[in-house]
């Protein structure tokens, strides 16, 4: 027995994600998994497990790998609920409200932002989520990229530089001068609390030669490529994420079929995210059409004040099975393992041995109940690094 080592005990469904077996969540039944130093050190059938100095009785729930979020835009202040009313009420998104709360977070105090942070950060670890990407994009100056950036990084290890979001006001007329911004001072004052680099890539932000030569100059700088292509209609960015060997394209909502093919014969995920769908009232992505391809789907929250104001992983799980066609067992996939596949991550989305002890344990037999009870609390206990939250 180690000492400070944990039992998780009498699981009835444990979802490992190990893809042994052809099954890809690698479910035991009836298992046990001992975690020591915040890691997972064993899993096996529940009569074979080992002692321990402290058990929790899962009183045969299913448990799973902490979900992964990969792609959240948490550094912001104020909310666009009137722009919410007015999409309900029938208007388009179109991403005009991003210089909006462009405008709030550069007149927010740091603690502000970082209350904002704290806040949404603890509302996804109660919802299950343990792993965050966290981006900036809503400073769009030098200074207020950067202490986004610096705020994010004292939440997670995967930040991410979205300077180039979208042109701000005072840069309106001429959009050269921005990239020159965004690829210069904005980059170096950025990188050193950033991972990663991401472009909006989209008619009315940044165009297929803009978001090449930032995303350069960021692959230049040691950070990893990801971005937001294809949201809001069809264009160039799946294809140049896959060109520049990104971690991960996301939303792939308006897709040809050289998107698909592209993304099919390369290491780069498709993340999907629902709640932006949801929330602007717009037709879901096609997430049979990728799986059936052969790639490597995410599933991610988006949370953002303007086209996604959800924190919660199993709200997209719910989507993604009842609007766009997934299993619940490639939608639980997609949420833990795919995550982790889009942050290029090996210590998380999984429970094998070696992997960080983050998981959830549910109110619940099945994953299925993910899905099948959608809306409804379901996370019992969620241990973070081995430690009970
Ligand atoms: O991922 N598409 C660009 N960025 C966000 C939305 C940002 C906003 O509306 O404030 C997104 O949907
Ligand atoms: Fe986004």
């Amino acid at each position: 027995m180690t000492r400070g080592s944990l039992l998780v005990d009498h699981i009835g469904e444990l979802v490992t994600n190990d893809g042994r077996d052809g099954d890809p969540l690698g479910i035991r039944r009836d298992a046990a998994l001992l975690v020591e130093d915040g890691e997972v050190a064993w899993t096996g059938p529940a009569r074979h497990a080992p002692a321990a100095d402290r058990r929790i009785d899962a009183g045969g729930a299913a448990v799973l790998p902490g979900f992964v979020d990969s792609h959240a835009h948490l550094v912001f202040a104020g909310n666009r609920a009137a722009e919410f009313a007015a999409r309900m009420a029938g208007e388009r998104y179109t991403g005009g409200g991003i210089r909006t709360t462009v405008g709030a977070t550069r007149a927010a105090s740091d603690d502000d932002l970082r209350a904002t942070v704290g806040r949404l950060r603890a509302e996804m670890l109660r919802q299950g989520t343990t792993t965050v990407e966290i981006k900036s994009g809503y400073g769009l100056n030098v200074a207020d990229e950067a202490r986004s950036l610096r705020i994010a990084a004292e939440f997670t290890d995967d930040t991410t530089f979205l300077g180039a979001h979208v042109v701000p006001a005072e840069y309106a007329d001429r959009p050269d001068d921005y990239v020159g911004l965004v690829c210069g001072p904005m980059l170096a004052a950025a990188a050193p609390y950033a991972r990663w680099i991401d472009v909006f890539c989209e008619r009315g932000a940044f165009d297929a030669d803009h978001a090449r030569a930032i995303l350069a100059c960021g692959q230049a700088a040691g950070l990893g490529v990801r971005l937001h292509a294809n949201q809001l209609g069809p264009g160039p960015g799946v294809r140049l994420g896959v060109e520049l060997g990104a971690a991960s394209v996301d939303h792939c909502t308006h897709l040809a079929d050289a998107d698909v093919d592209a993304l099919a014969g390369s290491e780069t995920v498709a993340t999907l995210l629902p709640g932006a769908e949801f929330s602007t009232r717009s037709p879901y992505p096609d997430a049979r059409r990728l799986l059936d391809a052969g790639v490597t789907v995410a599933l991610a929250t988006d949370c953002n004040p303007g086209s996604s104001y959800t924190s919660s992983m199993p709200f997209c799980v719910a989507l993604a099975v009842r609007e766009m066609r997934m299993t619940p067992a490639e939608a639980v996939w997609a949420a833990t393992a795919g995550g982790a596949a889009a942050l290029r991550r090996t210590d998380v989305g999984r429970l094998t041995p070696g992997a960080r002890a983050d998981l959830i344990i549910l109110d619940a037999p099945s994953h299925l109940h993910l899905a099948y009870r959608p809306g409804v609390p379901l996370i019992r206990q969620v241990l973070h690094n081995g430690v009970p939250r």
